[in-house]
């Protein structure tokens, strides 16, 4: 008999308390934090879904691996291990170990860009973003239109917009060094990728000569939705479509907090023997000597292991499914989010649920800062704050207002998320009592960490 009820594919060995607290202590100490739920201290929040980076659980065997490593400073037998995981799954040459995605994406970047030059992507997440600006270049989303209207259907919402790529590439490859794609893609909801998109921007980058890498933090989540919804994948193994995916590219950064299933770690990958070399120069001036990349032995141990279990397709049904519920759950009581459900996050579109609060009254603080009061639950708004200040000053409405509540991996159960829906809908009922916010201070440069507001 198959059941049809989807498991967690685990047991739980060890368990982590969490605080339940007051709305009126919840309300003082947001007002402390400046109206930013990033400034909070964790241990006041009772459901953490500000990010699925870093915050997943380690399996048994991960935290074996922990006591495997091996802390030589050059040439450790963990730094063969991880390399040799990574490798097989990509194919690639140069393996890289970071402490995290955004130092393989400092690294790439430094090396490769001039002042005045453009990266297409699909969409830029922040911090590749905040990566390319600051060499003087631009980051240009290309995701197709489907990918940036929340309610529209489309299995592969973050493909890229092959047409406008080959327009891009047509009048302005010059100023193009390699070409990027984001699995899943993060700023545009979690939505995934297709295999026949990839197949694409390879062919497009052969004939203008461009290399082309991908932004894998999420790779298998990505892979396992080409298994459901690609034609003719159902049958594959998500690893030996993860293998396909990056087989097509020539390199990629990666974040290994994502689906490394690591608290901390990452990873720059290439197969260009003198982009590499740079590479790795850029690498010991900043993070470390290149068999540890800024890492402990035993994170690229836990790394290790981790890419190895990410792949398994009792974890990914779980984990995709697991995301589907609470959008479902959602959707079935009329809160406006991304769809479909991506595979690490629910985007609950605050610009669609609160539109009597306009894009530059921050309609997704509104709506994060409701959710913290109210329930305990911290999401993040990715939008007008995250991306409307442009580089000469001008701040402008983001393309979309999100709230997302992303889900750490093998943390929370069924019951947690039911209360999370909950707390949702019932801020969603109550959402003309929110109001806007104004900032008081801000930096320039990824202003979303560390801004203090002010209700309006
Ligand atoms: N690329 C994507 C698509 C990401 O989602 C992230 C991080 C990075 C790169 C950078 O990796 O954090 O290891 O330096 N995203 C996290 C998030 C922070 O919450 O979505 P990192």
């Amino acid at each position: 008999m198959n059941f049809r009820t989807i498991i967690e594919p685990f047991r739980i060995k060890s368990v982590e308390a969490v605080k339940f607290t007051h709305r009126e202590d919840r309300e003082a100490r947001l007002r402390e934090a400046g109206y930013n739920v990033f400034r909070l201290h964790a241990e006041d929040v009772l459901i953490d879904l500000l990010t699925d980076s870093g915050t997943g659980a380690m399996s048994s065997a991960q935290w074996g691996a922990l006591m495997e490593g091996d802390e030589s400073y050059a040439g450790s037998r963990s730094f063969y291990r991880f390399r040799d995981v990574v490798g097989a799954l990509t194919g690639m040459k140069h393996i890289i170990p970071t402490h995290q995605g955004r130092a393989a994406e400092r690294i790439l970047f430094h090396t490769v860009l001039e002042p005045g030059m453009i990266v297409p992507n699909n969409n830029h997440f922040d911090t590749t973003r905040a990566n390319i600006e600051v060499e003087g270049s631009e980051a240009l989303d290309l995701v197709i239109p489907e990918g940036r209207v929340p309610a529209a259907l489309h299995p592969f919402k973050g493909n890229i917009d092959l047409a406008a790529l080959e327009r891009l590439l047509d009048t302005a490859a010059d100023r193009i060094p390699l070409v990027m794609v984001t699995v899943t893609n993060n700023s545009g909801g979690g939505q995934p990728v297709s295999l026949e998109n990839l197949r694409g921007v390879r062919r497009l980058c052969d004939c203008y000569g461009k290399p082309f890498f991908l932004d894998a933090c999420r790779f298998a989540e990505n892979a396992y939705f080409i298994k459901l919804r690609e034609d003719g994948q159902a049958h594959r193994a998500p690893r030996d479509i993860a293998r396909e995916m990056f087989s097509l590219a020539d390199g990629c950064t990666m974040s290994a907090k994502k689906d490394g299933l690591a608290n901390i770690g990452g990873f720059l990958a290439m197969n260009d023997d003198g982009w590499a070399e740079q590479c790795r120069n850029l690498l010991i001036l900043t993070e470390g000597f290149p068999t540890y990349g800024g890492l402990a032995g035993y994170d690229l141990e836990a790394i290790a292991q981790g890419l190895e279990e990410v792949v398994e397709e009792s974890y990914l049904r779980y984990r995709i499914r697991s995301t589907a519920y609470l959008g479902e759950k959602l959707l079935a009581a009329g809160v406006p989010i991304i769809q479909p459900p991506g595979g690490h996050a629910i985007y609950v579109d605050a610009r669609a649920l609160l539109s009597h609060i306009p894009p530059l009254a921050y309609p997704g603080i509104a709506l994060a800062n409701a959710l913290y009061v109210e329930a305990g639950v911290r999401a993040v708004e990715i939008g007008t704050v995250m991306f409307g200040m442009h580089p000469d000053g001008r701040e402008t409405p983001a393309t979309m207002d999100l709230v997302r509540l992303a889900i750490p991996r093998r943390v929370y159960t069924q019951s947690h998320i039911d209360y999370v829906a909950e707390a949702v809908i019932y801020v969603a009922q109550a959402k003309e009592t929110l109001r806007g916010y104004r900032i008081t201070r801000a930096p320039r440069v990824l202003r979303h960490f560390t801004a203090e507001f002010e209700g309006l």
